[in-house]
């Protein structure tokens, strides 16, 4: 059904502060969501809110965080959110670091100790919109075979760009380091549809082509992509001093315990370098010329990374709201913060 954006944002900010959250973690959590669901990132928007609630209600975030920072140089800091809900805790993060960045040129923050973080593209927008560049990149779960090996290592560790241009468009690049998000696959499974053999692997470590029988995922270009994966571990786990690899909490086994996950920002200043306008002029004449490149076969032209979401929130407002399962649409406007049990599954909540 079509729900508004501002009553969408509502209904789940009033979930949150019901399960316990502050107003203002409430609201930035709300908002991340409904920026996610507006650009049809629905896996990361107004589904999530009653894994939350559960996760809120039984311990698992932190309802009043004791958090700190420590600025450990001219541009570095370690943001410790003390397992507190994750979106207010990266948005903080990305403000301490374009704050360095306007100051000294770039800013490089970690945002230790928190729970998921969501889409990274409402991140790097962030950044845009404030002519700032941003790399961004988190842990996940444990659910990715590392190259070569037969059982899960690396979560789905998303790493994401945005760079702002002279007009109204950003680039913002923003993905999942495996082929496919486990989504894809369980559509497979609901739809009684096989999946490309080169998505995921059973129990032995051999490809499949069963959604029934995955049992790890796949990192994307096979080796390139396993260490494109551990990068994003390093940088946003290890050198965070929280756990990394196959050590990184699942988000569905234990909901009463923190998740102590990592996530890092690097922002970029463009006016240090070829200076703003500059840079921004040739952004805006990049995306013109990719646009005007011809259309290869079974496809009706080259689209920027980023440019597909912004078409998908632009139907969103052309509609009037958002479309989301009436199932969530009554869960969200009853009086229950959790229905079913998400707790103690495995990586692939089941
Ligand atoms: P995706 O595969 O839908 O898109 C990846 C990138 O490719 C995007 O930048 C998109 O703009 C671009 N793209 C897609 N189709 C395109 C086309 N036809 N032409 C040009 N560019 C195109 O994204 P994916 O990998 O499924 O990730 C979805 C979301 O899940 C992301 O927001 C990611 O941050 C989030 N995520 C978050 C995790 C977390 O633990 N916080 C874990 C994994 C993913």
């Amino acid at each position: 059904m079509l729900v508004s954006r501002e009553e969408l944002k509502t209904l789940m900010k009033n979930k949150f502060m019901a399960a316990g959250l502050s107003a203002e973690h409430a609201e930035k959590t709300a908002e991340v969501l409904t920026w996610s669901s507006e650009r049809g990132l629905h896996s990361h928007g107004e589904v999530r809110v009653e894994y939350y609630t559960e996760r809120i209600s039984k311990g698992g975030i932190t309802t009043n965080p004791q958090w700190t920072w420590e600025q450990t140089g001219p541009v570095t800091g370690i943001l410790d959110g003390d397992n507190g809900c994750g979106y207010p805790f990266a948005i903080k993060g990305l403000e301490y670091a374009m704050d360095m960045a306007r100051e000294n040129g770039i800013g490089v923050v970690g945002v230790r100790r928190v729970s998921h973080t969501g889409a990274l593209g409402y991140y790097t927008e962030m950044a845009a919109q404030n002519d700032l560049c941003l790399l961004t990149m988190c842990q996940s779960d444990p659910m990715v075979i590392p190259y070569g090996g037969a059982e899960p290592f690396y979560g789905t560790n998303p790493i994401a760009f945005g760079a702002p241009t002279a007009d109204e468009r950003f680039v913002n690049f923003d993905m999942a380091t495996t082929v496919q998000a486990w989504g894809k696959i369980l559509d497979a499974k609901s739809a009684g549809r096989s999946i490309p053999n080169d998505w995921a692997v059973d129990v032995d470590g051999n490809a499949t082509t069963d959604p029934f029988s995955v049992n790890a995922l796949r990192a994307i270009a096979g080796p390139k992509g396993y260490g494109l994966m551990m990068v994003v571990d390093i940088l946003s786990g290890i050198l965070l001093g929280v756990p990394s690899g196959k050590n990184v909490s699942s988000m569905y086994h234990d909901l009463s315990e923190g998740r102590d996950l990592g996530h890092l920002h690097i922002v970029i200043d463009p006016a240090r370098f070829v200076g703003l306008d500059a840079f921004k002029q040739q952004m805006s004449q990049t995306l013109d010329e990719l646009g005007a490149v011809k259309p290869g076969p079974g496809f009706d032209k080259v689209y920027y990374p980023g440019e597909r979401a912004l078409l998908r929130k632009a139907a969103c407002d052309e509609a009037g709201g958002i479309e989301i399962v009436d199932s969530i649409y009554e869960y969200l406007t009853s009086d229950k913060l959790y229905i079913h049990s998400w707790d103690h599954k495995n990586r692939f909540a089941e």
